[in-house]
């Protein structure tokens, strides 16, 4: 049995910190790429506050197509470099965002959402997904947790190539 926590008082570079570790344990060996984005979707979910979505989107063909995840059911297929999960995969560039409803092309899978960041995961020189994690709150995250989901990003081009 897994069980990660969190202390809720803690700090957000020690709940990166802690994400990671856990990422780290739950990885280690499994070369399965659903069951890695699962567990780490999972992860996320439990171990950041403050969140209403977080999980993945594959480069599939040529288009992003979502995921494991948690939280409400979202759009299946985006377009590489339509809204903000788009722009990452475009990219290869993370991208925080502050208030979505200002993002030109933000695409609305739960209109709770409010912030957005989305990190590109490269695996061989090609952006192969994204780790896209949403907020209700507005500018939920920043330069922390830009930090934060680049190091979990770069520890996922592995698990899940
Ligand atoms: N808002 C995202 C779409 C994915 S959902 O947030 C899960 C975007 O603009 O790319």
């Amino acid at each position: 049995m897994y069980d990660f926590r969190i202390d809720p008082a803690a700090d957000k570079a020690t709940h990166w910190d802690d994400l990671l570790s856990a990422v780290r344990a739950v990885v280690a060996g499994e070369r399965d790429a659903v069951a890695n984005m699962a567990n780490v979707a999972a992860l996320a979910w439990e171990m950041l506050p403050g969140l209403n979505w977080a999980g993945f989107y594959r480069v599939v063909d040529g288009e992003l197509v979502l995921g494991p995840f948690q939280g409400r059911p979202a759009c299946i297929r985006i377009a590489l470099g339509a809204g903000v999960c788009g722009a990452a995969a475009a990219s290869g560039e993370v991208q925080c965002v502050a208030d979505v409803h200002a993002f030109p092309g933000h695409i609305a899978c739960d209109a709770a959402s409010a912030s957005e960041l989305v990190a590109p995961i490269v695996a061989k020189g090609r952006v192969i997904a994204v780790l896209d994690l949403d907020s209700p709150s507005r500018a939920r995250f920043d330069e922390e947790d830009v930090a934060g989901a680049r190091r979990l990003a770069a520890l996922l081009a592995d698990a899940i190539a």
